[in-house]
């Protein structure tokens, strides 16, 4: 089984939708941990919720990126994390993390990439009048919202359509896409040890 660690920042309905997968049995994860770089997110509550453990940090507390991205990767290492789910954090992942994790970070932004990366993707989509948006599933590099893309889901844009509909649109996507391409990307490729059930 894999160990997965989500990394929030605030509200954590896609790091829920995981939780409540895991727990249906229809996302082979366990998910280990929590990083989140906010101490008093709403996402922070659903860990101790869920009884996944937490590692909420303050960034001010560290001299630099490089200082808390090494806690983190310690964090990691303990929980033999293998994968990487951001969902939602909203930092740049730094070189320490990428090289250690290399091919094994993803990330879920509410916009078809490369359309309107960075903040309120949602805001900026209204803002630009399109008539379609979407979400995107991509692997993690050094850049905003850049990186190999997995998955894109189209939205559609209504007449009159609210910043309120539009993301709920959106989220119901998110919530059932993610863990749907997480357990797709943790089953790929997975030897099985039952030699009856090998698929090599
Ligand atoms: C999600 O819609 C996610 O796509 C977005 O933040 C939201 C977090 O919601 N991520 C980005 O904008 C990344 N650039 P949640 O905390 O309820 O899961």
């Amino acid at each position: 089984m894999n160990n997965i660690a989500v990394f929030a920042s605030g509200n954590g309905s896609n790091f829920q939708a995981m939780i409540d997968r895991v727990q249906a049995g229809n996302l082979a994860a366990n998910i280990a941990l929590l990083v989140c770089d906010r101490p008093g997110a709403y996402c922070v509550e659903r860990a101790k919720a869920a009884g996944v453990p937490d590692f909420a940090f303050n960034a001010k507390d560290y001299p630099s990126k490089a200082a808390f991205e090494q806690e983190i990767c310690q964090q990691l290492l303990k929980e033999q994390v293998d994968w990487i789910v951001l969902a939602g954090y909203m930092r740049l992942i730094g070189p320490a993390l990428l090289q250690e994790f290399a091919g094994r970070i993803i990330n879920i932004h509410p916009s078809l990439l490369p359309q309107f990366p960075g903040k309120d993707a949602i805001g900026q989509a209204l803002a630009a009048k399109v008539k379609w948006t979407g979400v995107t599933i991509h692997f993690v590099d050094e850049g905003m919202d850049t990186g190999p893309i997995i998955v894109q889901e189209r939205v559609r844009i209504e007449e009159g359509e609210t910043r309120e509909s539009l993301q709920r649109k959106i989220q119901a996507i998110e919530h059932r896409l993610y863990p749907e391409i997480l357990q797709m990307l943790l089953t790929r490729g997975e030897v099985k040890h039952d030699k009856k059930t090998s698929t090599y």
